[in-house]
C-alpha cells in the first residue's frame, strides 16, 4: 500500500527496500571477502581533526542522495575509512569480527524494532532472550545454576552496573533488614566498599561513581605476576574493611581481565566469598566464552560459585555489538537492581506474568532485540562451533607468545591465558620513561601505516604493546610480519628522532 504523501510513500517503499537491500548485501559480502583476504590496509589512518572538517555538511532540508548514492557513499567513503574489523591484521581491541549470520539478525532487529520493555512490546523477542539466558546459565553450571536468570544489556559496562546495583541492594538489606537503599539513598548508610582486582575494567569504578558511592569506594586488590587477584591482598583488604566497619557490597574477580586477559582463581576467590558471606561477582565480559570450549572451560572452574556473572556476546561469542548478559545464580536477585513502579508499563497483579516484562530488570526501557543473533548462532553452529572460535583464538595467542619469546629483542609480559598477548620491543634506552615512549611511538607508527591494528596498555608504570587475537583469519604469517613490522617501526621512529 502506498501512502498519499509521495515523500512518505518513498520512505516506506518496500520494493526499494528489497532492491537496495539486495545490493547492500552484495556490497557487504564483497567488503567482507576483501577484508578477510586482507590485502588492503586494516586502517586508513587520517588525523581526526583534519578528517572532521571533511565531514562538515549543511543540514539537508531536501533529499541530497538517492539509495544508489547512499550505497556509493558507503562503498567509496564510509566502509573504506572504518577499521576493517574482519582483516586478519586487526589485532587491537576485544571486539568480535561478527558472524555474518548474526549481522543479518541485527537487520531483522532494526526493522522490526521490538521495544521489549514489556512482553507485549516484543513477545518472541522476550522469549528468545529468556531462552538465550537459560543457555548461558546452563553453560555456567547445569545443576547449581538451575534457578538462575538474568537479562541482556547493551554492553558489559551496563551489565556490571546492573550486577553491582543488585549486590548493593542485597548486601545492605542483609546487613540492615529495615534499609532500602534504592528508595532511601545512600546518605544514611555505613561506608560501602567494592573489592576489585586492580585490573578490573573501568566500568566497575564508573558503576561506583554512578551509584553515588564515589570511585574511591573501589578498593583495588593487587594481582600476582600472572595478573591474577592476589588472595593475601584480598584477605587484608577484607580485614581492613571489617576493622573500619565498612560494608563490602561485592568482590569483583575477572574472567579475562582487560589488560592481559588473565583469569582470576575463581574457585579460591569464590570459596573465600562463601566463607565470609560476600557477594561474588565475576566480570567475564571477555573470557566467560571459554565456557564454550571443551579445552578451556576448566580455566573458569569456580565461576559457578558466583552470585553474578557478566558475559559479553560481542567479544568471544562473535556477535555484532552490543549484546551482553548479566546473570544471577538466584534469579530473584535480578529484580533487586531497579525496584521501581511504572504503572504505565507494568499493570499486572500476577507476579508470574510480570516476570516476562524485562524492564523490571534493566536500566534500559526500550531495548534492542539482542537475543535473536545469539539464538541464531547457537542454533546454527551449536556450542561446538562457537567453542571452536574460542579454541582458535586462544591457540593463536600461544603461538604468538612463543614467537615473541623466540626473538631476543622482544619481551613477553606473560604466557597468555586467553587471547590477549602483551609484549614490548627492546631498545637500549636508559630510562623507563624513554622505553615506554618508544613503545607508544612504535604503535602510533604502525597504526598510521595502516598495516596492523594493535593497542597498548600501561601496567605498573610500564607500557606494553597489546594484541587481542580474535580473528580466525589471522595467519602465522601475519604474526611473523607484525613482529617484523614492530622492529621496522622502531627503526623508523629512531630515524625520525635524529
Ligand atoms: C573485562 C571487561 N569488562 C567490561 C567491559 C565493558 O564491556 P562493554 O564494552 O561491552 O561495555 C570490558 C570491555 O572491554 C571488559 O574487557
Amino acid at each position: 500500500m502506498k501512502h498519499s504523501n509521495p515523500i512518505i510513500a518513498e520512505m516506506f517503499d518496500t520494493q526499494q527496500f528489497a532492491e537496495t537491500g539486495h545490493q547492500l548485501i552484495n556490497l557487504l559480502a564483497a567488503h567482507l571477502e576483501a577484508n578477510i583476504t586482507g590485502p588492503s590496509k586494516v586502517l586508513n589512518w587520517k588525523m581526526p581533526s583534519l578528517e572532521d572538517s571533511n565531514w562538515y555538511a549543511p543540514l539537508p532540508h531536501k533529499s541530497t542522495i538517492n539509495p544508489h548514492g547512499l550505497l556509493e557513499k558507503l562503498s567509496q567513503e564510509i566502509l573504506p575509512n572504518n577499521l576493517a574489523i574482519h582483516h586478519p591484521r586487526n589485532m587491537g581491541h576485544q571486539v568480535a569480527c561478527p558472524l555474518p549470520m548474526a549481522a543479518l539478525c541485527d537487520l531483522v532487529a532494526s526493522l522490526t524494532n521490538q521495544a521489549m520493555a514489556v512482553y507485549e512490546a516484543g513477545p518472541s523477542a522476550t522469549m528468545l532472550e529468556r531462552q538465550v539466558i537459560r543457555w548461558l546459565c546452563a553453560l555456567i553450571n547445569e545443576s547449581t545454576w538451575n534457578n538462575a536468570g538474568g537479562v541482556l544489556t547493551s554492553g558489559g559496562a551496563q551489565a556490571n552496573l546492573t550486577a553491582l546495583l543488585v549486590a548493593r541492594q542485597v548486601t545492605t538489606s542483609k546487613a540492615n533488614p529495615s534499609s532500602n537503599i534504592w528508595k532511601d539513598g545512600i546518605a544514611q548508610q555505613s561506608a560501602l566498599r567494592i573489592l576489585a582486582s586492580e585490573h578490573a575494567h573501568y566500568s566497575v569504578s564508573r558503576a561506583a561513581g554512578l551509584m553515588g558511592l564515589g570511585t574511591d569506594s573501589v578498593i583495588k586488590i593487587a594481582t600476582d605476576k600472572n595478573g591474577r587477584l592476589d588472595l593475601i591482598a584480598l584477605k587484608n583488604a577484607h580485614q581492613t574493611c571489617l576493622e573500619n566497619k565498612e560494608i563490602i557490597i561485592a568482590v569483583v574477580a575477572n574472567a579475562g581481565c582487560t589488560p592481559t586477559g588473565s583469569i582470576d582463581l575463581l574457585k579460591t576467590v569464590g570459596e573465600f566469598c562463601q566463607t565470609h558471606d560476600l557477594w561474588f561477582h565475576v566480570d567475564g565480559a571477555h573470557g566467560a566464552s571459554a565456557l564454550l570450549s571443551g579445552i578451556h572451560r576448566k580455566k573458569l572452574s569456580g565461576i559457578e560459585l558466583a552470585d553474578s556473572v557478566v558475559w559479553d556476546g560481542h567479544k568471544l561469542m562473535y556477535m555484532p555489538a552490543a549484546v551482553s548478559a548479566v546473570l544471577f545464580k538466584n534469579e530473584q536477585h535480578s529484580y533487586a537492581a531497579f525496584s521501581q513502579d511504572a504503572s504505565y508499563l507494568f499493570q499486572g497483579d500476577n507476579h508470574e506474568d510480570e516476570a516476562f516484562n524485562l524492564s523490571y530488570r534493566t536500566l534500559e526501557c526500550t531495548k534492542r532485540m539482542m537475543a535473536l543473533k545469539l539464538w541464531a548462532a547457537f542454533s546454527l553452529y551449536g556450542t561446538a562451533g562457537m567453542g571452536a572460535l574460542v579454541d582458535e583464538a586462544f591457540a593463536k595467542a600461544i603461538t604468538f607468545a612463543e614467537k615473541i619469546q623466540a626473538q631476543s629483542d622482544f619481551v613477553l609480559l606473560m604466557k597468555p591465558e586467553t587471547n590477549i598477548v602483551c609484549f614490548r620491543y627492546l631498545h637500549d634506552y636508559s630510562t623507563q620513561a624513554q622505553t615506554n615512549k618508544h613503545q607508544s611511538d612504535i604503535r602510533q607508527h604502525i597504526i598510521e601505516s595502516g598495516a596492523f591494528h594493535i593497542t597498548q596498555v600501561d601496567l605498573h608504570g610500564v607500557t606494553w604493546l597489546r594484541t587481542t587475537l580474535m580473528n580466525p583469519f589471522t595467519r602465522e604469517q601475519d604474526l611473523d610480519e607484525l613482529l617484523g613490522g614492530v622492529a621496522s617501526a622502531s627503526q623508523a621512529v629512531l630515524r625520525m628522532a635524529e
